[in-house]
């Protein structure tokens, strides 16, 4: 099973697009796979309690009472994933970073333990305006996937004014993704 992770409010924008277009790769791969909407979810943002850390520290886990944890228990049981975020201000969307801010709390001082070790992604940037950005936000990610021990197989920005060839991109990533060796 893949898990393919969007975070744009618009069910029916570009994220949502390349989220639709990584799960059928998955699928023509021959994988189950699933979109997890993290607007749908309605997941917070870090509240940064005690000194900085909270019990996410030690004890893996958020006090915040929503969705995370029940992602992070389909990521653990996941093959791979597909990160497909909006670019907002040359970033991940907030949406996206208020999950992987918390997610990497919990999980990336478990290293090897880590949720995502081991674990081989794909990552979407999405760029609607001016496409300036993508790169700096598909930067972003991979740092991430690299905190959490998480492997970055492919990195991928789609414009407005690219959608439709890297569509088909996005597919045949997903596709080369479930097919690939681990390095
Ligand atoms: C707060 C905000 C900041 C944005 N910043 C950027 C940006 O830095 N670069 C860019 O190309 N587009 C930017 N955009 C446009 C989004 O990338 C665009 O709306 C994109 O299509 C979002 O995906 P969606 O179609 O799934 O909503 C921004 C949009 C918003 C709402």
């Amino acid at each position: 099973m893949y898990m393919v992770i969007t975070a744009s409010p618009n069910s029916d924008g570009l994220t949502a697009a390349c989220g639709r277009a990584a799960l059928r790769g998955i699928e023509r791969a021959g994988k189950t796979g699933g979109i997890t909407d993290l607007c749908a979810e309605k997941i917070q943002a870090c509240r940064v309690c005690g000194d900085g850390w909270g019990v996410c520290r030690d004890e893996h886990r958020c006090v915040i009472d929503d969705g995370l944890a029940g992602i992070a228990a389909r990521l653990a049981d996941a093959e791979g994933a597909v990160f497909v975020t909006p670019v907002y201000w040359w970033q991940q969307s907030e949406r996206m970073k208020y999950f992987c801010d918390r997610l990497r709390r919990c999980e990336a001082r478990k290293g090897d333990e880590s949720v995502m070790s081991g674990k081989m992604v794909n990552l979407v940037a999405a760029a609607g305006g001016t496409g300036n950005g993508t790169v700096p936000c598909l930067a972003g990610m991979e740092l991430w996937c690299l905190h959490m021990r998480a492997i970055p197989f492919e990195r991928i920005g789609v414009t407005r004014f690219t959608r439709e060839e890297t569509l088909i991109s996005i597919e045949k990533a997903s596709v080369a993704l479930v097919q690939a060796d681990k390095p």
